[in-house]
């Protein structure tokens, strides 16, 4: 290091939307230069190395399987929100409104923007709390926004007045999941303010289970302080089309035909996903929409004794034949998997070996009667008889099933089936 004068310089260069940029200068180097010129290079042609196959005509049938389930008077709100839980928002939202979703659920103001690209005519409700700044999109873009606290409506009622338009919101009630929502017993004294004011057109009612998949007792619970609430709250200046929700997927198990809640707020369930294994919604029969594959990329044969992968957690008690997959926890592959997980080759299960790198992971191909450099490699999904559901995979990588579909990663193109059926 000794002749060389380095000099940090922290560009910050907000005006252009650049990033920080730190540069390091010496004497003994010239300064780098950007040269980057895009140039065309046809990439569609090359393979992929791991990659999300989503299936839209699995997702409609899901949707029209969980409608007929349901009476007809109930509105079916699609929660779209994490890139439809990694599916794909844009694909994901045209085929749902395609086949009869009435509104969509997403997280914040620019989901809620990105879903109003793809469609109008749809309400949009943005389930999170909008945070100061947000207010003036969620009027522009004819969003409904979620109201738990009194500050919320002051602000809310600001920017739609500023616009010259009525803002449409739902009050969320807090029946014990402890998040979002005004706490129960608050709920009516907060519900006037909001029918108060004069640019909130109140457009619904809901709360949210903390626990569906797993304590029936509570989510009734809940249901009943919900309903509870509901009695004390003033009646809503425009009661057609007033939505009073609170099932997602799990809630779906408990809901009764005669109450009235008049919608629901489905989000796994039509993803192909039962919430908990026995499910009573297992007799809807919904169909997986994704599966995740990836290549083989290398096979070898490793003497006993070696030890395989960072860290050195494995090592092989006799020869072992290993296939090198072309995907790791870069991709969605966590690293909670290692030495866990199984994947399918030729639609046999091969254990993940040692721990999972970035872009590569390591597997004992040594039962397979051949395996070859590009076969495919299925993380999860059915392959040749073999079956890996999202539930199973999840639990070799300690997470839900919610997470294993928004860990997989940007760089892993989706690839849509658009057929009908
Ligand atoms: C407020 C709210 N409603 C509905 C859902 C949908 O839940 P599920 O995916 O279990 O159907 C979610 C999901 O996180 C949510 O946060």
């Amino acid at each position: 290091m000794e002749g060389l004068i380095f000099e940090q310089v922290l560009k910050l260069n907000q005006r252009r939307g650049q990033r920080d940029k730190i540069l390091l200068r010496s004497a003994n180097f010239p300064l780098p230069t950007f040269k980057f010129q895009p140039q065309y290079c046809s990439m569609s042609t090359l393979p992929h190395r791991c990659w999300a196959e989503i299936d839209l005509a699995a997702l409609e049938r899901n949707l029209g399987k969980i409608r007929a389930a349901l009476p007809p008077r109930v509105r079916y709100v699609a929660v779209v929100k994490a890139d439809a839980y990694g599916h794909g928002l844009a694909q994901t939202v045209a085929r749902l409104m395609q086949c009869g979703a009435d509104c969509f659920a997403v997280a914040n103001a620019k989901e809620g923007a990105d879903v109003r690209e793809i469609g109008s005519g749809w309400p949009v409700l943005v389930l999170g709390a909008v945070l100061p700044g947000e207010e003036s999109a969620l009027v522009e873009y004819d969003l409904m926004a979620t109201v738990s606290a009194p500050e919320e409506i002051v602000r809310l009622n600001a920017a739609a007045a500023a616009a010259g338009r009525k803002l449409n919101v739902h009050l969320k009630i807090d029946t014990g999941m402890g998040r979002i929502g005004v706490w129960h017993r608050d709920a009516a004294a907060l519900a006037n303010e909001l029918a108060a004011a004069p640019n909130l057109a109140w457009r619904g009612v809901f709360t949210h289970f903390s626990c569906a998949d797993s304590d029936p007792a509570f989510t009734a619970l809940q249901r009943q302080l919900f309903l509870d609430t509901l009695r004390e709250l003033p009646a809503p200046a425009d009661p057609k089309g007033f939505l009073i929700h609170a099932d997602n997927s799990a809630g779906l198990e408990s809901f009764a035909a005669d109450s009235p809640i008049n919608a629901v707020r489905v989000g796994l369930l039509q993803f192909g996903l039962l919430p908990y294994p026995d499910s009573l919604l297992s007799r809807l029969r919904p169909d997986p929409v994704l599966s995740f594959h990836t290549r083989v990329g290398l096979v070898k044969t490793l003497p006993a004794g070696t030890s395989v992968g960072y860290g050195r957690t494995r090592t092989l008690e006799r020869e072992t034949r290993v296939a090198i997959l072309t995907a790791g926890y870069g991709d969605g592959l966590p690293t909670a998997a290692s030495n866990r997980a199984q994947i399918l080759i030729h639609g046999q299960r091969c254990a993940v070996l040692g721990r999972v790198s970035m872009d590569s992971t390591i597997v004992d191909a040594s039962a397979l009667a051949e395996v070859a450099v590009g076969d495919i490699a299925t993380l999860i999904g059915e392959q040749a008889g073999g079956s890996i559901g999202v539930a199973e995979f999840s639990r070799w990588c300690d997470c839900i099933p919610w997470e294993t579909f928004c860990s997989i990663t940007q760089r892993v193109p989706r690839i849509y089936k658009t057929t009908r059926r």
